[in-house]
């Protein structure tokens, strides 16, 4: 059994579309639909005839991205509202521990105050609360999931929903860092806001699972003012995809 998750507007096309090829499918609520079928099969079915982006995900989920970023933005927070309970258990979290160490190095070597002030962006449950900081940081987390954000909450990290964190938090953070979020953040509202909460001279550093998304970022916040550069980054376990630094000038 599939379990793929798109937008409301998607969802009867996708279905009408799995039904031609001899899938049995159920719609489980707007946006999700449970197939039987292989993952390979149904996502090559999908794929060969759907326009949109269709992505494999966590190597068990199909997600199916219209072409309008305020609706991608749809797809994702279903999947995360629908999958939090076993997100943990979903993935390895060797792979973002070891990845959130090297986002902290990257940011480390920016030369931040002591007593820096930084955000985990999509922080997701929390995985960052468990790596050890210079104990004069302080660290809050932001993601749009509330259950996320309550399994970030029972793990130790002080999270905002992004209502708190829209309103309160301009020019706040010396660092922001992102794992594994930013080839799901499509909303630019969202980005919008990330790149104010950020003071002059400030950085964000992200990695790019896959190279997705790096394009149409990087572009969002050089339009911006955003100095945007490359940080190679060797001897890793995983492959993390590109970490990209975006410095935010004085002007
Ligand atoms: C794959 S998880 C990564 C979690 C965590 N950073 C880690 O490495 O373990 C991606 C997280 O990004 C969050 N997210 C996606 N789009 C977002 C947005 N526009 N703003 C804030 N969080 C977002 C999701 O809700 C999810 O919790």
């Amino acid at each position: 059994m599939v379990e793929i998750f798109t937008d409301e507007f998607l969802t009867y096309r996708v279905m009408q579309l799995l039904g031609d090829n001899n899938f049995s499918c159920r719609c489980m609520g707007q946006g999700v639909i449970w197939c039987s079928g292989s993952l390979g099969l149904v996502h090559q079915v999908l794929s060969a005839n759907l326009l949109f982006e269709v992505r494999r995900y966590l190597d068990k989920y199909i997600l199916v991205f219209p072409d309008n970023c305020d609706r991608c933005q749809q797809v994702v927070d279903a999947f995360f509202s629908n999958k939090s309970f076993d997100y943990d258990q979903s993935v390895d979290q060797f792979r973002n521990i070891e990845n959130i160490n090297n986002l902290f190095s990257i940011v480390r070597s920016c030369g931040l105050s002591e007593n820096a002030t930084i955000l985990d962006y999509g922080c997701g449950s929390g995985v960052s609360a468990s790596i050890a900081l210079p104990s004069s940081w302080t660290m809050l987390g932001v993601d749009r999931c509330a259950d996320m954000r309550c399994l970030a909450s029972a793990n130790g990290l002080s999270v905002l929903s992004p209502s708190e964190f829209n309103v309160s938090y301009l020019s706040h953070f010396d660092a922001i860092f992102s794992s594994y979020a930013m080839h799901l953040v499509y909303s630019t509202f969202d980005l919008r806001a990330l790149w104010q909460s950020l003071r002059e001279n400030g950085v964000f550093v992200a990695n790019f699972h896959k190279g997705y998304g790096v394009k149409r970022i990087s572009l969002f916040f050089e339009q911006l003012g955003a100095v945007v550069v490359s940080a190679p980054f060797s001897g890793n376990v995983y492959d993390h995809g590109p970490y990209i630094i975006f410095r935010k000038g004085s002007k």
